[in-house]
This record gives structure tokens, C-alpha cells and sequence, in this order.
């Protein structure tokens, strides 16, 4: 866990957008308003769920185009913290140190506390707002489920389907 993250704050260093390309494809994929949660987003969180998409199709070619969907979805609820790569890694290392129900608890606060709280909570924050944006049920679905590996198992997504979608977000 801690070593994605590791990997993840050295390759989210770099600042540049996704090629034109990458964001014309993402408009093929998402509806207008999906698009609208998928655009708030930095370069580095836009270029994280290009990758993440592109990986889902490129692990099988023939997949239901809606697991590529939810994986360009899945990390929209990051938005909502405000937090820069810096302060990702604060909000992990104290995820890690103080537990997910101290961090649940700081998520409705204002200031750096909620802004942390928040971030470990992205994935529950953007399946609410990929449901407002009437977006598919199985994209909030893998956005609330992507750090819950326990939870798979019981999941309502198929097996295979969840083994490209978790392979494909690192
Ligand atoms: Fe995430
Ligand atoms: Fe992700």
C-alpha cells in the first residue's frame, strides 16, 4: 500500500496536461456532465485516469466499455479535497498512523483536517457525485469500492471485471 503510494507521488510529479488526444478520447467515453467532474481535475489526477482507462482497455480489448467508463471516473471525488501532492502524503502517512475512523470523522471539518479527511475519502465523494451527475451505477460503485480491496469479494461488480479495474489503477 504504502509503496503505490510512493510510486504514485514520483510519477504525479510531473505537472504536464494529457495530450489533446487523451482528453478528446475521454469525451468519446463520459457524458457532459461526467465530463464536467473529469475537467475540474489537475493535469496530474486527469493524466492518473487516462492511464487508468487506457489500461483497462489495453488488459482486454474486448471489455464492456463501461469498466473503461468507471475507470476514467473513479478518482473524481479527489476534487474535493484540494490537496496537492504534498499534502496527499501527509494525508496517507496520518491515514496509516491514526486510522480510517478518525479520518472519516475529519472529513466533514473545515480547514486541513477535512481537507485530509476528505482525500481518504475520494472514493465515496465521487461515487455520490458520479450518482448526481446520473452517471453509471457501476462506475460509483468502482469509485466507492477502489481502496476497499476487503470489500471485492462481496461486491456486487463481477470478479473479472474488478481484477482489470484494481490492476489497472496503479
Ligand atoms: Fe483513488
Ligand atoms: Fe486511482
Amino acid at each position: 500500500m504504502i509503496g503505490h503510494y510512493v510510486r504514485r507521488f514520483f510519477t504525479s510529479l510531473s505537472r504536464r496536461p494529457p495530450t489533446d488526444a487523451d482528453e478528446r478520447w475521454v469525451e468519446s467515453i463520459v457524458s457532459s456532465e461526467e465530463l464536467l467532474l473529469f475537467r475540474r481535475l489537475s493535469n496530474t489526477d486527469r493524466r492518473h485516469l487516462v492511464h487508468s482507462a487506457r489500461m483497462v482497455e489495453r488488459l482486454d480489448p474486448s471489455i464492456d466499455p463501461i469498466w473503461v467508463r468507471a475507470a476514467v471516473l473513479h478518482d473524481v471525488g479527489k476534487y474535493s479535497a484540494h490537496l496537492g501532492v504534498f499534502g496527499r502524503v501527509v494525508a496517507t502517512v496520518l491515514a496509516t498512523v491514526l486510522g480510517a475512523s478518525r479520518m472519516d470523522a475529519w472529513a466533514t471539518r473545515s480547514g486541513w483536517r477535512g481537507r485530509i479527511g476528505r482525500y481518504q475519502r475520494h472514493g465515496e465523494i465521487g461515487a455520490a457525485e458520479i450518482r448526481a451527475s446520473h452517471g453509471p451505477e457501476e462506475a460509483a460503485v468502482w469509485s466507492e469500492l477502489h481502496h476497499h480491496r476487503d470489500q471485492f469479494a462481496t461486491s456486487a461488480l463481477p470478479a473479472a471485471a474488478l481484477g482489470i479495474l484494481d490492476a489497472a489503477d496503479h
